[in-house]
């Protein structure tokens, strides 16, 4: 430093404004800090819990104009229409359980959420493996980019190209018991027929979810994300090492998942008996992939690299799995193969572990399985 003159000799002006600068720049990088959430991350009170506070507090709000921009213009029909309820985030706000309505309509939306929570204990005679609808559709059908029906409730009555036909949500449903439930294996051993209350209760469900959505909107946050695709693609056996690190602790080292003493699923078996069949969208790579990045490890979304949700979604996806209900008892792997799964990305028809993935579980082969199954750690022949 070069400057020695005392302090107490400098003008009265400039030490005015030297003051007023740094009081402008201290208060910009203060509120820099705690616009962007550092204060509480440099403190370290930055809680999942506070987290979840905030983002119920907006979405409370989010609900409450809705219901202050419906009251005017019921009043007044020249108001502007109400604005669809949106999060801090950008993700349309469901309605809260509060909002439930009283009535046979309400009690359907309540019947729904709970066969969408509980598939097994209230629409169990439609379901062959161990899965609720939940399992994948993240709070019960709530959370963006893990499916969410509130986005999905607004897009049907549309075209599939997996069935060649306007499906209603009823149809799209009934493909879900079909095969993410893997219905053959139920005791029904089919999806609910046309008609069944367990659509109606389901349709409730959904429709009330979607209350203030626009119909036929794209709304941010639905289906599952896609993953980019990376230079050195997908291999199950880099997977098994991220499975072994980031999965197998909740669903096993043999992927079955954990029971209670009930029998009721506390964390869902990815393959195997118990697990969606080689029909379900999850046993396309990508599609888990996307799945993964976005909703897994459980509370610890989009922690996983692109490459890692790939491989572990190759690993997954590269065990034996109950058998595609469309593959009929005259139809083998092969033709199925390139009926069913062309142009998908999946192991379906390639033998790995020693077994022609696609050819279904008997008790028999399941065991006989098990006995030379490779879950073991990594590097470990
Ligand atoms: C094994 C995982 C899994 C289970 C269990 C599951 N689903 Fe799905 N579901 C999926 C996948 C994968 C998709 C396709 C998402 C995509 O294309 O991004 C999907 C899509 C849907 C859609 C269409 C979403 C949209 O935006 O068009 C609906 C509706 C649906 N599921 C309902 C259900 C219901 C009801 C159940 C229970 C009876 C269920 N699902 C069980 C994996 C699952
Ligand atoms: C902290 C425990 C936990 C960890 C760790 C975890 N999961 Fe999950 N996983 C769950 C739970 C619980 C569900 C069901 C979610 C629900 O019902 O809300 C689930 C659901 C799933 C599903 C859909 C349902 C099914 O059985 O197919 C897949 C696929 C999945 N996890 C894969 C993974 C992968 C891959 C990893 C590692 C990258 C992983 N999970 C790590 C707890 C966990």
């Amino acid at each position: 430093m070069t400057d020695k003159t005392p302090y107490r000799e400098r003008s009265a002006t400039r030490r005015l404004v030297y003051g007023g600068l740094g009081a402008v720049i201290f208060f910009g990088i203060g509120s820099l800090i705690y616009d962007f959430g550092l204060f509480s991350w440099m403190t370290g009170t930055r809680t999942v819990l506070s987290e979840s506070e905030q983002h119920l507090k907006t979405a409370t709000q989010a609900r409450r104009q809705l219901e202050e921009e419906r009251t005017a213009r019921r009043d007044n029909p020249d108001a502007p229409a109400p604005a669809q309820p949106t999060g801090e985030a950008g993700y349309f706000v469901p309605p809260g359980d509060e909002e439930l309505p009283d009535g046979p309509f309400g009690e359907s939306v309540e019947r729904g959420r709970e066969i969408f929570r509980n598939t097994g204990t209230n629409a169990g005679e439609f379901v062959g493996n161990d899965l609720s609808c939940a399992n994948c559709h993240l709070d019960t059908g709530k959370r963006e980019n893990s499916a969410p029906m509130w986005a999905a409730a607004i897009q049907y009555p549309a075209f599939r190209g997996k069935n060649q036909m306007v499906n209603t949500m009823e149809d799209r449903v009934n493909g879900c018991f079909t095969y993410s439930m893997n219905a053959q294996d139920s005791e029904h051993g089919d999806a609910p027929p046309p008609g069944h209350q367990v659509y109606k209760d389901l349709q409730s469900y959904f429709y009330w979810l979607a209350d203030g959505a626009a119909l036929n909107e794209d709304l941010p946050g639905r289906g599952y994300p896609s993953v980019e695709e990376t230079d050195q693609g997908y291999d199950w056996q880099r997977g098994q090492q991220v499975f072994t690190d980031n999965c197998a602790a909740c669903h096993g080292i043999d992927g079955q998942g954990q029971q209670d003493l009930n029998g009721r699923t506390i964390f869902p078996p990815l393959w195997g008996p118990g697990s969606y069949n080689w029909g379900a969208g999850m046993h396309r790579i990508n599609t888990a992939a996307g799945f993964i990045q976005a909703n897994m490890p459980l509370g610890k979304p989009n922690s996983l690299t692109d490459q890692e949700a790939w491989d572990v979604a190759a690993y997954i996806n590269s065990f034996p799995r109950p058998a595609d209900p469309r593959q009929t008892d005259k139809m083998d792997v092969s033709t199925a193969d390139e009926r069913f799964h062309e142009g998908s990305i999946n192991y379906y028809g390639d033998t790995l572990h020693g077994v022609l993935l696609g050819e279904g579980i008997t008790q028999e082969r399941w065991e006989r399985f098990l006995r030379t199954a490779p879950f073991h750690e990594p590097g470990v022949d």
